[in-house]
């Protein structure tokens, strides 16, 4: 079933259309065949591909709002900053386009979406308030970015929140995009495979940051590790999701979230996993098997 939230943004006849045979989808699918149009889709692929977009979209253009007023100060820790945090904002905004000309392109309005959802993309929690069940805003951001980086009247807190973030949640963004690259929606992989080039800019200049503070400051790395670490695990979904074994079904997505996780944590090949990058670091981070116990009962509101 469409969530009813992105229904009045089809823009053609959704209950009249013809919709592919699933048998021949499923053939399509299963023999590694690509799907490019709405045409070749059954209703439900539809439905799934749509909310995994505009959930990806929606947190590509909320992560870059989040990072914006990050440019203010960061040439306060080196003045080459001043070029690579206003190029991370771009590089965000373009992740978002990128999935809004998919959108568009499958018969849904992103760009009013985009119109409607605005005023929400720069909304964030304060700190230190804890996020409920309930979402607050209309977009469909992955809960991480319901967060502030910024600390006020503390720059060094925020410098370190950003060098954090992209040590954390652009390695763990980038290993569920991973799992894109060989979606059956062709149009998605293909995206997928741009941005992912730039995250993992964006995850090297985290693990350069963080191997630098870490040596000036390590209790505050420690101190804000710890707090953004139950929040990133929580993006990746729960450990028995009804969501994921659909998206797996129709090779939307190919991993279980656990093979996620895992990946996340042990990666052995560049962008290292986060226990290889963190060699460089040092920070005090639970054994693989131990993070994935947390993770299986956590209780952080996240997704799916
Ligand atoms: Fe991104
Ligand atoms: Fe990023």
């Amino acid at each position: 079933m469409m969530d009813a939230k992105l229904r009045p943004y089809v823009t053609f006849d959704y209950d009249g259309f013809t919709w592919a045979d699933e048998t021949k989808m499923m053939e399509i699918i299963h023999s590694g065949g690509k799907i490019n149009t709405i045409a070749e889709m059954t209703r439900e692929y539809f439905d799934e591909l749509v909310w995994l977009l505009v959930s990806q979209m929606d947190s590509e253009y909320v992560g870059a709002y989040g990072y914006m007023p990050i440019v203010y100060i960061a040439p306060q820790f080196a003045a080459r900053e001043l070029k690579d945090v206003p190029a991370i904002v771009h590089d965000e905004f373009t992740h978002g386009t990128r999935i809004r000309d998919a959108l568009n392109m499958i018969g849904f309005d992103a760009d009013r979406w985009v119109e409607n959802h605005q005023h929400d993309y720069s909304f964030r929690i304060r700190q230190g308030e804890k996020l409920s069940a309930k979402r607050p805003t209309m977009d469909f951001r992955v809960n991480i970015f319901y967060y502030d980086l910024v600390v006020p009247k503390n720059e060094l807190m925020t410098w370190i929140n950003f060098g954090l973030f992209q040590f954390l949640q652009d390695r763990g963004a980038g290993e569920q995009l991973r799992d894109t690259l060989d979606s059956s929606f062709a149009p998605w992989a293909r995206e997928n495979g741009k941005t992912m080039s730039e995250e993992n800019k964006h995850i090297r200049h985290g693990d350069m940051w963080m191997a630098r503070l870490f040596q000036n400051y390590p209790e505050f790395i420690q101190q804000q590790f710890d707090l953004w670490w139950p929040r990133s695990l929580a993006t990746f979904g729960r450990p028995e999701s009804r969501h994921n074994d659909l998206w797996r079904k129709l090779g939307l997505k190919r991993r279980t979230n656990e093979e996620v996780v895992r990946a996340f944590l042990d990666r052995s090949e560049a962008p290292f996993g986060l226990q290889i990058a963190n060699q460089t670091v040092g920070l005090e981070i639970l054994t693989t098997e131990e993070v994935l116990t947390m993770w299986r009962q956590s209780t952080v509101p996240g997704k799916v």
